[in-house]
């Protein structure tokens, strides 16, 4: 592997040459890469698609954790196997006890073994390794004080039509475990990443969010490995 591409809504694309290859496998959900760069250090690459990197990961990572309050003592990452927004939640807010659901255990083992990541490792951190839409439904009531959706653009097995109903349960299963006055953090990909059918990804999400949620905010943050601005959805219960 010499390189791989960032592909941009733009058309802007970026190349970026790989120093070194770490790892490469094919879980039973997608091709898992590890890779180190100049640019941007050790890089997490899920099919292709550029999950996080050494040099920035951080802002990405904050701009998710944007609700996280102090008082927060449960916390859901929906997603989120690299395990840093669980490592950096626990930065931010020590007293937190962090539940990740993550459908692919593969992701989990390349970032432990590849990335250094030893969260999952924390008392605190609890992983469960199942797909968020059959996880949310079953948990009770009042359950978090925020929730964080760190997935991949498209959720693993869902088309774009089948990832609106995804999204559309996960948002009203999320609004009813939550605790009054809980939090709900979206990563909506980049700013203008298009549904097939036209229609912005972010205008798409925030609507089927404002079903579940009375509040709800958009920011655009940029973070230089993804290579264009992305938008943050949050909503409050
Ligand atoms: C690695 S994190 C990082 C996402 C980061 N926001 C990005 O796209 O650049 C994304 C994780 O979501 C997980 N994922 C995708 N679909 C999922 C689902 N239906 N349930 C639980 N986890 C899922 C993937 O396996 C992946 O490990």
């Amino acid at each position: 592997m010499s390189h791989f591409d960032i592909l941009c809504a733009s058309g802007d694309n970026l190349r970026i040459p790989v120093t070194k290859l770490l790892h490469t496998s094919r879980s039973p959900y997608q091709e898992i890469t590890v890779c180190d760069t100049s640019q941007f250090g050790r890089c997490l690459l899920l099919d292709d698609v550029i999950q996080t990197a050494e040099s920035d990961h951080e802002l990405y990572d904050r701009a998710v954790l944007h609700k996280l309050r102090l008082s927060d003592r449960k916390l859901l990452i929906l997603g989120g196997g690299d395990g840093d927004v669980a490592a950096q939640a626990l930065v931010i807010n020590p007293e937190l006890h962090v539940t990740v659901v993550e459908l692919d255990g593969a992701v989990v083992a390349a970032a432990r073994d590849h990335l250094g990541q030893t969260v999952f490792e924390n008392s605190r951190v609890e992983l469960i390794v199942e797909d968020a839409f059959t996880f949310l439904p079953r948990v009770g009531s009042a359950a978090f004080d925020g929730i964080i959706c760190d997935l991949t653009d498209f959720p693993v097995g869902y088309d774009q039509e089948q990832g609106a109903e995804f999204y559309s349960r996960i948002f009203s299963a999320s609004s009813a475990t939550l605790k009054w006055g809980g939090w709900i953090a979206v990563y909506a990909g980049a700013t203008d990443l298009m549904l097939d059918g036209g229609g912005r990804v972010v205008d798409r999400l925030r609507g089927l969010l404002s079903e579940s949620f009375g509040k709800v905010e958009c920011t655009e943050g940029f973070v230089p490995s993804f290579g264009e601005p992305c938008c943050y959805l949050y909503g409050e219960r």
